[in-house]
């Protein structure tokens, strides 16, 4: 089995949660397992150690890109930022509000978090409608920062997220599609 059907038969399809009609892949069977939960972290980490790849710091968006992230930003030896949903962060904050496949939010980012010249990986469990990573994405450039690439475990090509990602001229690393 090759790494994508390995992580994959470790996500958990959930139908009609959080509302009617989504088909909710849930990661945590796969963070549960030591042994996944290293191949998960060992394939993201040997991409981004390499020098043409390596970000000066990681964003994680919340709340699912935080667990990947922070082990990412430890393993790459830089500073991880959390990208929150609003009312979240103490400090002075930049926002963003966007569309989800169920929903509206709003998320923000300390305006100390990052500054211009830093190189960014931008990091989620998932992209669907992709509105989260592009906000992301937004509040990390408003601070003068680069995103030299967004990752997420998985991709749901269907909803378009991705293709409009990549549209707008982000580099995209994602391991797995489900339709
Ligand atoms: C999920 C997922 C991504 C986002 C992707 O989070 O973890 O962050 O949706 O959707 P999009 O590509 O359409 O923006 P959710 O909003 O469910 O929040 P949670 O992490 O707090 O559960
Ligand atoms: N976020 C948006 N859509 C999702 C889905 N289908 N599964 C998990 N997280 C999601």
């Amino acid at each position: 089995m090759d790494t994508a059907d390995y992580l994959r038969s470790h996500i958990r399809t959930v139908p009609d949660w959080p509302a009617p009609g989504v088909m909710f892949r849930d990661i945590t069977p796969l963070l549960q397992d030591p042994k996944v939960f290293r191949v998960l972290i060992d394939t993201f980490v040997h991409r981004y150690m390499d020098p043409t790849l390596r970000p000066t710091v990681v964003a994680g968006l919340d709340a699912r890109g935080f667990i990947i992230g922070s082990v990412l930003a430890y393993e790459l030896g830089v500073g991880f930022v959390p990208i929150r949903k609003k009312g979240k962060l103490p400090f002075n904050t930049v926002e963003e509000t966007y569309e989800l496949e169920y929903g509206s939010a709003t998320v923000e980012l300390h305006t100390d978090a990052v500054k211009a010249g830093d190189r960014v990986l931008l990091i989620d469990d998932l992209i669907a409608t992709g509105g989260t990573m592009m906000a992301g994405r937004r509040l990390l450039e408003k601070l003068g920062a680069e995103v030299t690439e967004g990752a997420a475990i998985v991709d749901l090509p269907e909803l378009g997220g991705s293709a409009k990602l990549r549209d707008s001229g982000l580099a995209l690393f994602t391991l797995i599609d489900f339709e």
